[in-house]
């Protein structure tokens, strides 16, 4: 089951944001606004997930797949009055991500449905990046035709290793061979294409992982997000490993695969814009996702979903179950929430910043009140141990090595000095 949520303030129930927040809102009018919208289904729980998703059988009562686009759209509509209320300057959205569970368990008529409510409610940006993820084996032609013609314009897939073995030690149940007829499917249809791999898998060799590359180079995708399997307690991967049944990762493994990853994704023309992310170009980027990393605001709607604007997050419920219950009531289905200090908020700030390639500007660092003052020597340092860009560093601004990037943890942890 997926992990248990933080406490956090209580959320008022109709929503409203902070006081200190609407006195923060009239002045992020530049500020870009995205739309995370949760769909918590799978078909079946891959072993090594902990992402708050649920199969047919144990959703249990109270909440179902057909009356969820509705229940979404209850929360679009709270949502919009939330904003209202607190005088956002009108923003629309610069990005919407529906991502899960698994978005095309819905039928893609629904998840359009719900992009018009989003779209009625919000608007969209003329160039807005509207994305979904997507199962392998849930999108075919007919519902990549009928995304396109909604206003989709990316589709993230799952495909996470090339390999047949893998694949089974990571449970995955999708043919292979969908993972290519998706893409086509996705490409005829003028969209964009990212796919997802995952490496460091037991019982995964290196030429597993070679395999999985060149297999992900031959799709050619606009963007690849490659990630470093992380064993999450309470999965049914984590008791494998821990009654022996599996070897446990082993991190120099791991390293091994980043940088295969990254010699194989350079030589095809692809460029890290963070530690797990590579795209074709700057216009191909995950702009959403930039969303994250740079600290601009989204509303994440779904059980679960985690949401940023102007300095306060909140989660919401966990349970499709509840969460439908406080929509239908008309109250917020708001958790938790908290107001990050100055150390939180800077600490945040040095740590996301160094994980993307336009990396930290550390004047912009420093002025920021809860700044840990580091050793004015350090910077350089980072730079001689091979760690940080000489020419980014004469700039101002400490950008990773792929050295560096392997050790993104330990260098946050120098600069923010602990
Ligand atoms: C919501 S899923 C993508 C869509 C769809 N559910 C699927 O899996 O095909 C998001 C991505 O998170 C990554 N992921 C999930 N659990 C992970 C873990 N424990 N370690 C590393 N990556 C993980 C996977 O690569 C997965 O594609
Ligand atoms: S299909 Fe995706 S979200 Fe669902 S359990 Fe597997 S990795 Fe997690």
């Amino acid at each position: 089951m997926p992990s248990a949520l933080p406490l956090g303030d209580p959320v008022p129930a109709d929503g409203s944001l902070p006081a200190a927040v609407r006195d923060r809102l009239p002045q992020r009018a530049e500020t870009p606004l995205g739309l995370y919208v949760h769909i918590p289904f799978c078909s079946v729980r891959c072993g090594y997930c902990d992402f708050n998703t649920y199969t047919a059988e144990d959703l249990g009562p109270g909440a179902s797949r057909a009356s969820y686009p509705d229940t979404l759209l209850a929360e679009l509509q709270l949502a919009r009055g939330v904003l209202d209320e607190a005088a956002d300057p009108g923003r629309r959205l610069s990005t919407v991500f529906f991502g899960g569970g698994t978005p095309t368990l819905l039928p893609a008529e629904e998840l359009s449905r719900i992009l018009r409510g989003a779209r009625e409610l919000f608007g969209l940006m003329p160039d807005a990046e509207v994305t979904t993820e997507a199962n392998p084996d849930t999108l075919d032609a007919a519902a990549a035709r009928c995304l396109a013609e909604a206003g989709f314009t990316r589709v993230s897939i799952g495909m996470q290793s090339s390999v047949p073995h893998v694949l089974a030690t990571l449970d995955r149940t999708h043919d292979p061979a969908n993972v290519a007829r998706a893409v086509a499917a996705c490409r005829a249809e003028g969209l964009q294409v990212s796919l997802d791999v995952i490496s460091g898998t037991p019982g995964e060799s290196l030429g597993d992982w070679r395999q999985t590359l060149e297999e992900v180079v031959a799709l050619a995708p606009d963007h690849v997000s490659a990630y470093s399997l992380i064993i999450e307690e309470g999965t049914a991967l984590a008791a494998r490993i821990r009654r022996g049944e599996l070897p446990d990762i082993d991190p120099d493994d791991q390293a091994e695969k980043y940088l295969l990853a990254e010699e194989l994704l350079t030589a095809a023309g692809y460029q890290w814009y963070e530690v797990s992310n590579w795209s074709t170009s700057a216009q191909t980027r995950s702009r959403h996702n930039l969303h994250y990393w740079l600290d601009s605001d989204w509303w994440g709607a779904g059980p679960g979903a985690h949401s940023h604007v102007a300095g306060v997050r909140w989660w919401n419920v966990k349970h499709p179950a509840p969460y439908a219950q406080r929509l239908q009531a008309g109250t917020s289905p708001g958790h938790g929430r908290e107001l990050p200090d100055e150390e939180a908020t800077a600490l945040e700030h040095l740590m996301l910043r160094l994980r993307i390639a336009e990396g930290l500007d550390l004047r912009d660092y420093q002025r920021l009140p809860g700044a840990t003052p580091f050793d004015e020597a350090l910077p350089q340092q980072l730079v001689e141990e091979g760690l940080a860009e000489a020419e980014a560093l004469r700039h101002g601004r400490v950008v990773l090595t792929l050295q560096g990037r392997l050790l993104a943890d330990a260098v946050t942890r120098r600069l923010a000095g602990f």
